[in-house]
């Protein structure tokens, strides 16, 4: 069944078309991906599923319903979530006060009143589990600052996950991280998606994560879609090589 669908979405910045006529499906309990050089409009897909900014033109819907009109804490409370391609971490705060404060209060949003009130047993024992998840249980008292870059992206990772999404959308998860922690965290969003059942959206850069992790794959070049299909069809496809060799 489809979660997501994109249809015919175009949006421009001033005269940057950034994306032109957009299509694209993401069905439940799968891992899609999006992919194109840089420049390309990846980002902006993303921030006009989320709401982030209104689309001029097109349908985005959930489960059905038409959300573009909506805005990021309406959407957010369907379920569905992003990351971003910075790290969004409190540095100043240890790992567990990060992760408390990314569990929803009762209007769906995060939570900072999470560090002032008294925080239910639940919400501490759903953190260090997580924590454990992706490998950080040991560091949970530990300022996030602290942490290295690639740890930070698995802390964000799992306050994603805090968040209990249907959806997740990851813009670049395993950008600067080392090679040894990257296969760690693609087995990471496996399981995230195969045991918590979570649907993966995936903008990466990494040709090598993308044709392992997932199952159907988007390109995007000068804002339109150059191409989709499985790993193995996108990554012998010569408009695609010729998309990436052309933008470096
Ligand atoms: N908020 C914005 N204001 C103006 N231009 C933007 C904005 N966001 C993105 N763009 C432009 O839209 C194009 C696509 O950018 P983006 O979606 O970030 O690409 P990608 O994520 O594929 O690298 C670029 O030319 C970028 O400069
Ligand atoms: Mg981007």
């Amino acid at each position: 069944m489809t979660m997501l669908e994109v249809k015919n979405v175009s949006k421009s910045f001033g005269g940057v078309r950034a994306n032109q006529d957009i299509s694209l499906n993401v069905p439940e309990g799968s891992i899609i991906g999006l992919i194109g050089p840089n420049g390309s409009g990846k980002t902006t897909m993303f921030n006009s599923v989320v709401g982030y900014h209104p689309i001029d033109e097109g349908n985005i819907r959930f489960e059905g319903q038409e959300i573009s009109k909506l805005r990021v804490p309406e959407i957010a409370r369907l379920g569905m979530l992003r990351t971003f391609q910075q790290t969004r971490i409190y540095g100043e705060m240890n790992c567990m006060d990060n992760m408390r404060i990314s569990a929803p209060d009762e209007g769906g949003g995060a939570g900072l009143r999470h560090l002032f009130s008294s925080v239910s047993a639940e919400i501490d024992e759903h953190a260090e589990e997580l924590l454990d998840f992706v490998g950080l249980h040991s560091k949970r008292l530990l300022l996030a600052g602290n942490l290295s870059f690639g740890q930070q992206k698995l802390l964000e990772f799992a306050m994603a996950l805090m968040r209990k999404p249907r959806l997740l959308m990851l813009d670049e998860p395993t950008a600067g991280i080392n090679p040894t922690l990257i296969n760690g965290l693609i087995d990471r969003l496996r399981r995230a998606n195969s045991e918590f059942g979570i649907t993966l959206f995936v903008i990466e850069h990494n040709m090598r994560v993308i044709m392992n992790l997932a199952e159907h794959i988007y390109c995007l070049a000068h804002g339109k879609m150059l191409a989709e299909g499985p790993p193995e069809e996108i990554q012998n496809d010569q408009r695609v090589v010729d998309a990436y060799l052309g933008a470096s």
